[in-house]
């Protein structure tokens, strides 16, 4: 399996296709630690922060870039009336999405391609916006942000949420992100400072950063580990208990836990705009 500084678009999608038993690593936005709102709710609330950022109208062209198994895109149309196309690099998701996508009635307005993000087969200017929810994650980012740049309209806005290295580890310890990123097919991580020179690079205005990382990351991580826990190892995909070199696939399931409370990793909310 090839190790992840760089992650191949193919073996993400080999990874994203294995995880049919799993629907538990999707975000959500809790306003405080005493908010109890289910995990599909908050996941609602982080998708209608993206929708407040981007703008849209009934008819405007969306792209979901990194599109999953399409909750997002489905959401997007539901209350914006935007024809939302969504990409992703596993079929398996295709798949699903486009069954979601129908079974709520959607088939015209949501659509899904199998597609790379960082070679977008779309010309120049053919979406008024677009999104990407923890998918640029997986990806060379300054190759994803022209090609988001390229396919925008001018004036468009582009909403992405992405990690950060937020603090280093403590002394003599094993740096967690390292550990997830290798797990998860990440690409190597930025800093909470790295997205003035990425959008510029990308010939891109900065907006907006907002920090997810107390009402989004670390509650959603806090979930999953429960999740994981309750339901049973079972969930845990093969290739992430391959990758972290564990011995039973429950050491695998205590990595949501030590990354929540480690605090070494960090969520933005990130706005941009083709000028
Ligand atoms: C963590 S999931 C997020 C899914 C969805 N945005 C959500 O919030 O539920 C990451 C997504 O990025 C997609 N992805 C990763 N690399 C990609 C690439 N090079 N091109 C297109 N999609 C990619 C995966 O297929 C997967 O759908």
């Amino acid at each position: 399996m090839t190790k992840t500084r760089n992650p191949s678009p193919a073996d993400v999608g080999a990874m994203y296709d294995g995880f049919d038993k799993m629907d538990v690593l999707h975000f959500g936005y809790w306003e405080d630690p005493d908010d109890e709102t289910p995990v599909a709710e908050a996941a609602d609330r982080l998708t209608d922060l993206v929708i407040d950022r981007l703008g849209v109208t009934a008819g405007a062209r969306l792209l979901d870039v990194g599109c999953g198994i399409g909750t997002p895109a489905v959401r997007m149309a539901t209350r914006t009336g935007a024809d939302v196309l969504g990409i992703t690099i596993s079929g398996k998701q295709v798949q699903r999405a486009t069954e979601l996508a129908a079974s709520q009635g959607l088939g015209e307005q949501v659509r899904f391609e199998l597609a790379d993000a960082m070679d977008m087969p779309f010309p120049d200017g053919s979406f008024d916006s677009v999104y990407a929810l923890e998918s640029i994650i997986h990806m060379d980012r300054p190759q994803a942000l022209r090609e988001m740049a390229r396919v925008v309209r001018p004036g468009g806005r582009i909403v992405l949420t992405d990690m950060y290295d937020r603090i280093p580890a403590p002394e003599g310890q094993p740096s967690l992100i390292h550990f997830m990123t290798e797990a998860w097919m990440m690409s190597e991580l930025i800093g909470a400072e790295d997205y003035p020179d990425l959008a510029a690079a990308a010939g891109l205005r900065l907006v907006e950063v907002m920090d997810l990382s107390e009402k989004v990351l670390w509650r959603t991580l806090r979930v999953v580990a429960h999740q994981l826990r309750a339901q049973n190892d079972a969930l845990v995909p093969e290739q992430i208990v391959d990758r972290i070199n564990a011995e039973e696939p429950s050491e695998a399931l205590d990595l949501p836990s030590l990354l929540e409370n480690s605090r070494e990793l960090g969520c933005q909310l990130v706005v941009l705009q083709r000028d």
